[in-house]
């Protein structure tokens, strides 16, 4: 069979079977799998009766029993960067590999979005439209970044081009981390011992790790009392990291001055949920780094052909770690 197209290598005549397990859009997203693997066979839902194997499976958070049912299953590749629901689900077994998504459209949406929260508070964007509301000519004393502390829980793929990106503006920059990766310019921090001077003093907390047994629950009381006085949070990568009472109670006591939440420990967030009300916190719905499904397929392909080739692939989770 000859196969033409930008990708029509000879290990394009495989035709291995992908599964594309997207919950919204799984159309969409299989012919742009098409477009890239032209000698692969692409699935948008796995065929009743049919027990011949499916290589590599697209999978987001998938129904339950789905991954467990597909036959000769070689790959995973995750649709989000967390990985913690399909870890939970138990699954996949153990000798099947799992990547997550590590694309360019991630790293540079999410370093947008915190930049865009971290500068709207330090520089009391969301304070003036609240004085605008009421015609209140009342200007604050505007500090410059370097007066400013910001600590990054983080230092991967996205934690380290967000501190990458605030040392280039000029905040004295912090990075924890379970290694204790450098990033130019920012002051590094490692493991557990350190997590509270990492965070001591600081004006801006940014929350950017994996969900784990390790680093649930890690913004709680104990650590937002350690950030400076009127110090401002953010959130965008688990709900599961953040002790809710405790972020409300240290708002309420005017500890901290406010708080930006993208992610949430049920989504959507519940109609009701204190954070929908509270004057301090703004609520965006998961979309600090939304996928772009272009950028991320031709990063999910680049894996898959590293996979037929026989090179090592990139982003594996590590299980042990779960991340
Ligand atoms: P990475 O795996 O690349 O980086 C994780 C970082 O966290 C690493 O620096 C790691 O340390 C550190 N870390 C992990 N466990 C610990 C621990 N126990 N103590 C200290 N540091 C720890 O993840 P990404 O940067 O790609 O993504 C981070 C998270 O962002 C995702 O897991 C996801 O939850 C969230 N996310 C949110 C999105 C949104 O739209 N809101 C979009 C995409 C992701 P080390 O470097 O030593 O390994
Ligand atoms: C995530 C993602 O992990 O959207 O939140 O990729």
């Amino acid at each position: 069979m000859t196969i033409d197209g930008p990708e029509g290598a000879p290990h394009d005549r495989c035709m291995k079977k992908l599964l594309v397990a997207a919950r919204a859009n799984p159309k969409y997203w299989a012919d742009l799998f098409r477009a890239k693997l032209p000698g692969h066979d692409i699935l948008e839902q796995k065929p009743i009766e049919d027990e011949s194997p499916i290589a590599y499976v697209v999978v987001g958070r998938p129904p339950a029993g789905l991954v467990r049912s597909i036959p000769g299953l070689e790959l995973v590749l995750s649709l989000n960067a967390g990985v913690e629901h399909l870890l939970a689900s138990g699954e996949v077994p153990d000798d099947v590999p799992i990547v997550r998504l590590v694309d360019d459209g991630l790293t540079e949406g999410m370093v947008e979005w915190v930049l865009a929260q971290t500068l709207s508070w330090h520089r009391n964007l969301t304070a003036y439209r609240a004085l605008q509301a009421e015609q209140s000519w009342a200007p604050m004393h505007e500090k410059l970044a370097h007066e400013r502390i910001v600590t990054v829980l983080g230092a991967g793929a996205l934690g380290s081009p967000v501190a990458q990106l605030l040392v280039r503006v000029g905040f004295q920059t912090r990075v924890w981390s379970r290694s204790g990766r450098a990033v130019p310019g920012a002051s590094a921090f490692k493991g557990r011992d350190s997590l509270h001077a990492a965070a001591a003093g600081a004006d801006v907390l940014v929350n950017l790790l994996p969900l784990t047994s390790d680093t649930a629950n890690v913004v709680d009381a104990s650590l937002l009392n350690a950030l400076a006085p009127g110090a401002f949070v953010i959130n965008a990568a688990r709900g599961g990291h953040l002790v809710d009472g405790d972020l409300i109670a240290a708002l309420d006591s005017n500890h901290l001055s406010g708080a930006a939440l993208d992610v949430f420990r049920e989504e959507p967030l519940p109609s009701g949920h204190p954070f929908w009300r509270h004057p301090k916190i703004l609520v965006s719905p998961h979309v600090a780094a939304p996928t772009h499904a272009h950028i991320a397929v031709a990063a999910m392909v680049d894996n898959i052909r590293r996979y037929e080739r026989g090179e090592p692939l990139r982003n594996v989770v590590d299980r042990n770690r779960g991340y």
